[in-house]
């Protein structure tokens, strides 16, 4: 059977991780959540005090970086690891979500994701989520769809995560959160979030996770 890559890009918290994982399990794929490699160095930034202004410094961190995903059996999930130390749960609290944007809209700091996210994908059969999966990482990739869903449900939807997670987080802070990095994802001029031409449109507000995962193996099905 044929492999292939699957892009699945767009607004936060609209279930592309989610939907992403299980849609890898289905097909024996390697999921890769391009999120987590964005906070992994947002949370090395904030941990070296790298300013943002200054290029060299930039430079200097990136090539000290190293992302890694290991499979925990525990959790039966693929975790993050920053320079080998795992990094999992730290990267989704909030005061990276506060801050990973504006790292993400630093165009040193794409370039060396982008890199690092074409290596993980040259074999293909691999599901990839992200902002710019579509568009500028695998702008060949055979499927890609476009997820967005109404940002009162997204906000709901991202509290019960932390939730899970035990942390309780004021969900007017987090529907700010969500819009502000909407905004700076949109509209920053290095591969801003945008729907690719041929990406399949999923708007997730009211469908189930069984629903979203069976849109894009629709899709798949005459791919491979
Ligand atoms: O997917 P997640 O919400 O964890 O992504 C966190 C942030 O990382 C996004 O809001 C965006 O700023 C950045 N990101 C990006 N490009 C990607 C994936 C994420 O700029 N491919």
């Amino acid at each position: 059977m044929k492999k292939i890559v699957i892009a699945l890009d767009g607004y936060s918290s609209c279930g592309k991780s989610t939907t992403a994982k299980l849609v890898a399990a289905e097909l024996g794929y390697a999921y890769i959540d391009t999120g987590a490699m964005y906070r992994a160095v947002t949370l090395y930034f904030l941990k070296h005090h790298i300013a943002l202004t200054n290029p060299r410094e930039i430079k200097d961190a990136l090539d000290k970086v190293e992302v890694e995903f290991h499979y925990n059996p525990k959790t039966a999930r693929n975790e993050v690891f920053l320079n080998g130390l795992n990094v999992e749960d730290e990267i989704r609290k909030m005061y990276i979500s506060n801050q990973v944007s504006e790292v993400s809209v630093v165009p040193e700091v794409r370039h060396a994701m982008v890199a690092q996210q074409q290596k993980m994908g040259r074999k293909r059969g691999v599901v990839m989520d992200g902002r710019d999966i579509g568009t500028a990482v695998f702008p060949d990739a055979e499927v890609k769809v476009f997820m967005t869903a109404d940002v009162n449900t997204r906000a709901k939807r991202r509290q019960e995560e932390l939730l899970e997670k035990k942390q309780l987080v004021n969900l007017d802070d987090i529907r700010e959160n969500l819009q502000k990095r909407d905004h700076i994802d949109s509209t920053r001029k290095e591969s801003p979030l945008r729907r690719a031409e041929d990406a399949h449109l999923l708007d997730t507000s009211h469908m189930t996770i069984d629903e979203q995962v069976d849109f894009v193996l629709e899709k798949v099905a005459s791919k491979i």
